[in-house]
C-alpha cells in the first residue's frame, strides 16, 4: 500500500514556479517535500531554485555562495543494479533499501532537489517512498520522548564499509534535533536500519556512558523506529514520478527509499545536494 500519495504542485513555466516562491517555501516547510509537475526544468533554473531554497531554509547553495563547488550527480541506479544484482526487483517490492541520507558523515545533506530528465516507464514504477522522521518521532511517548532528549548517538556512514576513505571514527549527533524551518523535533537515529553495533550505537546518555538498562531502552525504542518506516502506511508517503518532475525534498527529515519494475535505461534523474555547511558530506570543499 502506498499511503499518501504526494499531490504535486502544477506549473507551467519555471517564470510561475519563481513568482509563487513563498507559497511554496511554506508549504516546503510544512510538508517537508514539494513536487514541481508540468514544465521541464533546465539544470541552471534546477540550481537556482535549489539556492531559493537555501536562502530561507539555510542550507547550501544559496544566493551567499555563487563561486562555490555545486554537489551534483546523475542517478540512474545501474550501479546500485550491478553491484547488487538488483536488475530484476518488481515494482511492489523495494529496490533501494530506506535510509537517511549521509547520518554518520560529518557534513550529511540537508536537502535535494531531483530532477527527472528521463522517465519512459509506466506510471508507478519506480515509486519513491517517504517517511517523515518527525512524524515517527511524535508517536513515541512522552516518557521515551524526555529518554531520548538526553540520547547522543555515535553513527558511521556504512552504506558499504568500502566507501571513500574507510571511516575510523564515529560521528556524534544528538538522537532528536530541533528542525527549524517546521518548529518541530527530528528523531535521527539509525541510517540503514540495521541492529549492529557497525552501524549506530547510544554513545552517551545524559553526557555520560550509558547504562545497560539505557542501552536497552535505547535499542527497543530504535527498533520501534525502524517497523514505523518500513511497515507505519499511516506516516508513508509516495511520489509516483513523471518525466520532468522536480522534486525538493528535506533529506534531513525524509527517511526514504525506491521501489522497483524499472531499467536504468528508462528512469534518471539529475540530484543536486544541499549541506548545512559549504562542502561535501565528506566535510571537503574539494572531494
Ligand atoms: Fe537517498
Amino acid at each position: 500500500m502506498p499511503g499518501k500519495i504526494i499531490e504535486p504542485v502544477l506549473i507551467d513555466s519555471f517564470e510561475s514556479l519563481v513568482f509563487n516562491f513563498d507559497e511554496y517555501v511554506d508549504r516546503f516547510k510544512r510538508d517537508a517535500v514539494v513536487v514541481f509537475r508540468g514544465s521541464p526544468i533546465s539544470r541552471s533554473e534546477q540550481l537556482q531554485v535549489t539556492r531559493m531554497f537555501g536562502d530561507v531554509i539555510g542550507w547550501y547553495p544559496n544566493s551567499s555562495s555563487w563561486i562555490e563547488k555545486v554537489w551534483w550527480y546523475e542517478e540512474n541506479h545501474s550501479q546500485t543494479m550491478d553491484k547488487y544484482n538488483k536488475h530484476h526487483i518488481p515494482k511492489d517490492e523495494i529496490f533501494l533499501p530506506w535510509h537517511i541520507e549521509h547520518i554518520g558523515h560529518k557534513n550529511p545533506a540537508v536537502g535535494a532537489t531531483w530532477n527527472m530528465e528521463k522517465f519512459t516507464c509506466d506510471h508507478g514504477v519506480g515509486n519513491t517512498l517517504f517517511v517523515n522522521i518527525c512524524d515517527v518521532y511524535d508517536l513515541f511517548s512522552e516518557e521515551e520522548k524526555e529518554f531520548l532528549k538526553r540520547c547522543t548517538v555515535a553513527a558511521f556512514y556504512g552504506w558499504a564499509t568500502d566507501e571513500y576513505g574507510k571511516q575510523q571514527e564515529p560521528t556524534l549527533h544528538e538522537a532528536v534535533e530541533l528542525h527549524n524551518p517546521s518548529g518541530r523535533f527530528a528523531l535521527r537515529l539509525n541510517a540503514l536500519f540495521k541492529y549492529d553495533r557497525e552501524t549506530f550505537y547510544l554513545y552517551h546518555f545524559d553526557g555520560r556512558e550509558p547504562s545497560e538498562a539505557e542501552n536497552s531502552l535505547f535499542d527497543d525504542i530504535s527498533l520501534r523506529f525502524t517497523k514505523h518506516i518500513h511497515h507505519n502506511e499511516e506516516i508513508l508517503q509516495t511520489h509516483m514520478w513523471q518525466e520532468n518532475d522536480l522534486v525538493v525534498v528535506d533529506l534531513f527529515l525524509m527517511a526514504h527509499a525506491v521501489m522497483g519494475g524499472f531499467r536504468p535505461s528508462e528512469r534518471f534523474f539529475h540530484g543536486m545536494w544541499a549541506h548545512r555547511h559549504p562542502g561535501s558530506k565528506y566535510g571537503l570543499t574539494d572531494a
